[in-house]
């Protein structure tokens, strides 16, 4: 891939990672792409590098040497972010050069500390602080805490109007052909949304509050270009990403999304047997559903699915005494990311003794989740067709309560 200029003397590079988890867990079907800026004004800044996934940053290097721009002759290296897919390279660049500034937040500068052993040579900014490149360019720094760690800020650049703004209005999903907004089709709207969900879910979601704070500071910066560290720029229509966001952000916090996920597993099919029917009542009410099974589906997928819902059905049987573990875990796992306020109804099968239901409410309770459940419903063995038609009841009024709250 080659360096794209986003304006005079403002260039984008960009590698893509394939078959990989981000953060050593979560899937991501359509790969991820990872985000550099070059900044050149009388002097060179390069904000947030990237390294490829064995920390060498070969190919940012490559892109480099692509504008001709020798490594040894940059004069900034702007860190908004430390998680090491965007600062890895770092160690590796002070082999190349030592006459360079590292400039980032307090927060980063003790964990550049930690990870790279650096101390030297650094500039802490903090919101408003700015850096004059010459040449009219001048960046200027707005602090953005827990998006999605501690330490990250939001870089502007003042005369082009650009606005680096790291993981903050980043998506999951390759970059080949299309890098902007306006290159878009309707397809890949569509995969944008899948991805930038995907994203959301499982980067963002723990911190959607303050990720509300930090759209707030971008949207009054009034960014011409929205350049951020993973997935396309904006350049067409910065508004675009920003409402776009702030949905998501109310699929956490408020749980908009309209969507409903069956969440369900089972062990010798008694509950699936029901899992079927409800499937089938869903799509003769022309709900908009998600079906995931588990263990057979990915956390990283399961979270993306319960980000844009409104309304959740929990089907497992009892398992020694308390709920199905795939399923526990998958709840537990949404409790950690905070995906709260959910309309939801639970059932499923029990042999010799029930659980499923007081396992369900300690997950709440412990992780303060806030579930609105209609009465669940557990049978023994194999549910009979009245048990079906009574899970059938618990399905209507969990969709009445959905349509209620939309
Ligand atoms: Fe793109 Fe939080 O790392």
């Amino acid at each position: 891939m080659k360096p794209i200029k986003l304006s005079e003397g403002i260039y984008k590079l960009t590698a893509n990672v394939e078959g990989l988890l981000f953060e050593g867990m979560w899937d991501m079907p359509r790969d991820a792409a990872v985000n550099s800026y070059i900044v050149k004004g009388d002097k060179t800044a390069i904000i947030d590098g990237f390294c490829d996934w064995d920390g060498v940053p070969e190919k940012l290097f490559e892109l480099l040497e692509a504008l001709e721009i020798d490594p040894a002759t940059i004069d900034y290296l702007v860190v908004n972010h430390m998680e090491p897919d965007h600062s890895g390279w770092i160690r590796d660049f002070k082999g190349i050069s030592e006459d360079f500034e590292v400039v980032l937040t307090k927060k980063a500068a003790a964990l550049m500390k930690a990870y790279y052993g650096q101390e030297e040579g650094v500039r802490i900014v903090k919101t408003g602080d700015r850096l004059d490149l010459g040449g009219g360019k001048v960046l200027e720094f707005h602090e953005a805490p827990n998006v999605h760690w501690p330490e990250t800020m939001m870089t502007l650049e003042k005369e082009s109007g650009t606005l680096f703004s790291c993981d903050m209005f980043g998506a999951f999903g390759k970059l080949e052909q299309v890098h902007f907004d306006d290159e878009m089709t309707a397809q890949d709207r569509l995969v944008f949304e899948e991805e930038g969900l995907r994203y959301f879910a499982n980067v963002m979601a723990t911190f959607s509050s303050q990720v509300k704070k930090a759209i707030t500071v971008a949207e009054n910066l009034g960014p011409a270009v929205i350049a951020p560290g993973h997935g396309i720029v904006w350049r067409q229509n910065p508004g675009e990403i920003i409402e776009t966001y702030k949905r998501y952000v109310d699929y956490a916090l408020e749980a908009t999304g309209g969507d409903v996920t069956l969440l369900w597993g089972s062990m010798y099919g008694r509950t699936e047997e029901a899992v079927r029917r409800v499937e089938a009542l869903l799509e003769a009410r022309g709900v908009r559903y998600h079906s995931l099974q588990l263990p057979q589906t990915t956390f990283g997928e399961v979270l993306t699915r319960v980000l844009s819902s409104s309304g959740v059905i929990v089907a497992a049987p009892t398992y020694e005494y308390q709920m199905f573990p795939p399923v526990a875990m998958a709840l537990e796992e949404i409790g950690r990311k905070k995906l709260c306020g959910r309309k939801a109804f639970s059932f499923g099968s029990y042999g010799w003794a029930t659980g499923t239901e007081r396992e369900l409410e300690e997950i709440m309770t412990r992780y303060r989740m806030k579930w609105e459940f209609v009465p669940g419903f557990v049978f023994n063995g194999r549910a009979g067709e009245e048990d079906l038609t009574t899970i059938e009841a618990g399905i209507e009024a969990l969709l009445d309560k959905v349509r209620q709250e939309g």
